[in-house]
């Protein structure tokens, strides 16, 4: 008999984030491309977005936000069966992100690893896979660590520039979470083949089609919140929140006044709900930028940053969208003892340690990062196994087998 068998309340138990060490002030970027600073900061709603240096790639930005997330919950890698990293900025055709992060993390063998990608949308591939396989008992008691890594790079002076970022959001999920337990099997589902940001093998910046792609979010985002809705008991309780994906703070702006139309409200009760039930998931978001399938969970640790004591027991609601396109609408609701957890966590501790760079710096940073993937490591470089709590991953380039080369520093 399996003794784990039928686990109903799982979810998220801790996060963590990471975000490369510099970022760019989008009112000085505004004025670099001519534009009025109006148009990024409130047009967009956008302030800051982070960029990475060419030793920060998504395997460091997923490696140094799951330390932290192991150092910060109390868990131990040991517990971890199962471990899916989400990206769309993966570093190698074949083996995957999850691999390399596996490594440096020393997580147990006996753990199943994979990429999931799906533009924005693999973060929610591998959660609530990850959910389904505790709910399952496959997990028979272990945790599943889910990471969201991401790079946004849209090409300069493009209409996307402004709207990238940079990051990792570290998910620990099991069992009797500590954060938010989520509905199981609840989820409201919508897909279609559309072309609205693309990205060719040999491109490393994204293609995206701006306007088209806002209605390809928005019609999703009404097919899965229909399809949400239809669920037995689905709205028997008020979301008294919602967390969206956030590709810039607009886009959640013109979703949640889409969504509250859908349920009747008028453009203008939707829009003045909006302050109370998605602005506090905001701000991480703004201070970061895009970061693809970390973005929902970006807006996620925003809210609980913000309001875990006042939420804990109220439902809230979650929308994920990844562009090609797939689109999930789903519910959580916040555990009591998330506030106190919330502190230890020290989520947006990260954002400390990042410092401003110049639009030049930036520019200069872009023109190397294009070589990065071939950039020779020093002879001398070894992978470093162990590494000491304040350390972080770091990419150091290629070996002669064009194998990509980390070390702890
Ligand atoms: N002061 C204040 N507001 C101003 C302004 C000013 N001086 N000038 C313009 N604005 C406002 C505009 O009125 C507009 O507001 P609304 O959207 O409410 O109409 C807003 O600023 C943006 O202006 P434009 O539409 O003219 O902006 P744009 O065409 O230059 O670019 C964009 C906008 C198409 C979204 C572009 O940033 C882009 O391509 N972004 C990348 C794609 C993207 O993020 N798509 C989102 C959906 S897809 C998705 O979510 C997946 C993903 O992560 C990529």
């Amino acid at each position: 008999m399996n003794a784990w068998k039928n686990v109903s309340d799982v979810g998220i138990d801790a996060i963590a984030l990471s975000v490369p060490r510099g970022y760019v002030d989008l009112a000085e970027l505004a004025e670099a491309r001519g534009v009025p600073p109006s148009k990024y900061l409130h047009g967009l709603g956008t302030r800051q977005m982070a960029i990475a240096a060419p030793d920060e790639d998504p395997v460091t930005l997923a490696v140094n936000a799951a330390r932290r997330l192991f150092e910060r919950s109390g868990a131990s890698p040991a517990e971890i069966g199962l471990c899916i990293v989400g990206t769309e900025t993966a570093v190698d055709h074949s083996k995957p992100v999850a691999a390399f992060v596996h490594g440096l993390l020393g997580l147990p063998s006996a753990c199943r690893m994979f990429e999931a990608k799906h533009a924005c949308f693999g973060g929610t591939a591998g959660l609530l896979s990850a959910v389904d396989w505790i709910a399952s008992g496959s997990a028979r008691g272990r945790a599943a660590l889910v990471v969201c890594t991401d790079i946004a790079r849209y090409p300069l002076r493009s209409a996307g520039e402004p709207t990238q970022g940079a990051g990792a959001v570290a998910l620990l999920v099991r069992e009797k979470p500590r954060l938010l337990s989520l509905e199981v099997g609840q989820t409201g589902t919508f897909a279609r083949d559309v072309h609205d940001f693309w990205r060719p093998l040999h491109h490393k910046e994204a293609l995206v089609d701006g306007h088209y792609s806002v209605q390809c979010y928005l019609d999703a985002l009404e097919g899965a919140y229909d399809a949400w809705r239809r669920l037995d008991g689905a709205t028997d309780e008020p979301l008294v929140r919602t967390c969206y994906h956030v590709p810039y703070g607009k886009m959640a702006r013109k979703a949640h006044r889409h969504r509250r139309m859908l349920d009747g409200a008028t453009e203008q009760a939707a829009d003045a709900s909006f302050g109370v039930e998605v602005e506090p998931s905001l701000d991480l978001p703004s201070r970061i930028g895009n970061v693809y399938t970390g973005s929902l969970y970006l807006a996620l640790a925003s809210l609980l940053n913000t309001q875990a004591r006042e939420l804990a027991g109220r439902r809230i609601g979650l929308f994920s969208y990844g562009s090609g396109c797939c689109a999930e609408f789903f519910a959580g609701r916040t555990a009591p003892e998330a506030a106190a957890l919330v502190d230890r966590l020290d989520i947006d501790g990260p954002l400390r340690d990042s410092r401003q760079m110049t639009v030049a710096d930036y520019e200069r940073l872009r023109a190397e990062d294009a070589a990065a993937d071939r950039r020779t490591a020093p002879e001398s470089a070894r992978p470093r196994g162990k590494a000491n709590e304040c350390d972080r991953a770091v990419y150091l380039g290629v070996d002669a087998n064009e194998r990509r080369v980390y070390t702890y520093a």
